[in-house]
């Protein structure tokens, strides 16, 4: 008998999404036969079963569409909003998947959605999941799609900000996105020639960023680009992260533990996304005018690129062909070129960081951009 799969989007949209949904249904109709559902709005369209199926004309033209067309949001199963009140509704979204009799559900996002699939996967439901978004930041898999094109828009807003940058010998600090790693901030500012590079993993002091800038004026350049990851923060707030995240570590009470999560979390919010303040000290630092400019959801937007699409359909496809297969719990990620299953508890809380020898930020010191800490 053939097969029923679910699909869904989770967390926020990314460019490469339709083009997996595409390759999903596509290989399930033409090479498997498969009958194919896709949930509305991430987890919460499969807890109030809002649903579409999916056959070639649904997924005709959609490949070079930015977005989802399933929608996406942010709720989470165990902590869904219902009325005024957030309530867990595992069972529900378990007995959605029951009530379609489906053999699989493939769960579409990034680090938080591999969790809530995974949360799925201990009711015992046939999960598979993909990895998606512009961050780069889930762990097992070389690139996740989104990744691409939003570097590609950040590279390009950089190009255009070298020019009235010059012209007016100003700062201009850009504010990239990417949660708490900087993946996107890095590559796009490698790849746009950013004189100065912040991203999370590398905490900043802006003493050592105005002394960069003041030395590029030494050699005649009156204007500097400062690529800051919207998660970038000071040495000074680092350490106090650090301290709070020990304790954290330390700690076996589970009160205690929740306290200190959401202490790490309220400072967290606070000591990030700094741009208009380290801007205003360049200024005073270095007697230079700066100016900011936060990219933002701009990023997310548009036509996925051509690198995007080609991987959200290699791992689309590789994805139906392991539920074939009945490999269920796992992850399909990237692995040096090939769609590879990885078990997702393997993968579950896990943020893949830059390592601090990754050759971008090798080449990033040795062609001279300041990193904030030497
Ligand atoms: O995870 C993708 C991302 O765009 C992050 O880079 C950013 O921090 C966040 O989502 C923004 O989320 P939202 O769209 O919910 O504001």
């Amino acid at each position: 008998m053939s097969k029923s799969i679910g699909i869904l989007t989770a967390g926020g949209d990314s460019p490469g999404l339709n083009a997996a949904i595409r390759a999903i249904g596509k290989t399930a109709e033409k090479t498997y036969n498969m009958n194919v559902i896709g949930f509305r709005d991430g987890f919460r369209g499969l807890m109030e079963n809002r649903f579409v199926r999916l056959h070639s004309q649904e997924l005709s033209g959609i490949l070079t569409h930015g977005g989802t067309i399933l929608g996406a949001n942010r709720d989470k199963p165990h902590k869904m909003p219902v009325g005024d009140k957030i309530l867990d509704m595992t069972d529900v979204l378990a007995q959605t998947y029951h009530k379609h009799h489906l053999d699989a559900l493939i769960c579409i996002g990034g680090g938080g959605t591999q969790k809530n699939a995974y949360r799925l996967l201990r009711k015992g439901l046939n999960i598979v999941t993909l990895p998606k978004t512009i961050d780069n930041d889930v762990f097992g898999t070389d690139f996740t799609f989104g990744f691409d094109t939003a570097m590609g828009i950040a590279t390009a807003a950089i190009d255009r900000l070298h020019s009235t940058a010059h012209s007016h010998h100003r700062i201009i600090v850009v504010e990239i996105m990417g949660h708490n790693t900087g993946w996107l901030t890095l590559g796009a500012g490698l790849a746009g020639g950013a004189d100065v590079i912040l991203t999370p993993e590398i905490p900043y002091d802006s003493d050592i960023i105005a002394a960069a800038i003041k030395n590029r004026r030494k050699e005649g350049k009156n204007f500097s680009i400062v690529a800051i990851a919207e998660g970038a923060v000071t040495n000074k707030s680092a350490k106090k992260l650090t301290a709070v995240q020990q304790k954290y570590e330390s700690a076996s009470n589970k009160d205690d533990k929740e306290n200190l999560r959401v202490e790490y979390k309220l400072i967290e919010k606070k000591v990030t996304g700094q741009t208009m303040k380290l801007s205003s000290k360049l200024e005073e630092l270095t007697g230079l005018e700066s100016r900011v400019t936060i990219l933002g959801h701009v990023q997310r937007g548009g036509t996925p690129s051509a690198y995007d699409r080609a991987l959200a359909t290699q791992l689309g496809t590789a994805c139906v062909d392991l539920i074939e297969q009945e490999q269920y719990g796992i992850m399909v990620a990237l692995n040096n070129g090939k769609a590879e299953p990885i078990p997702l508890k393997d993968i579950v809380g896990i943020r893949k960081t830059i390592p601090l020898d990754h050759p971008w930020i090798v080449s990033a010191r040795e062609i001279g951009v300041c990193l904030g800490d030497e």
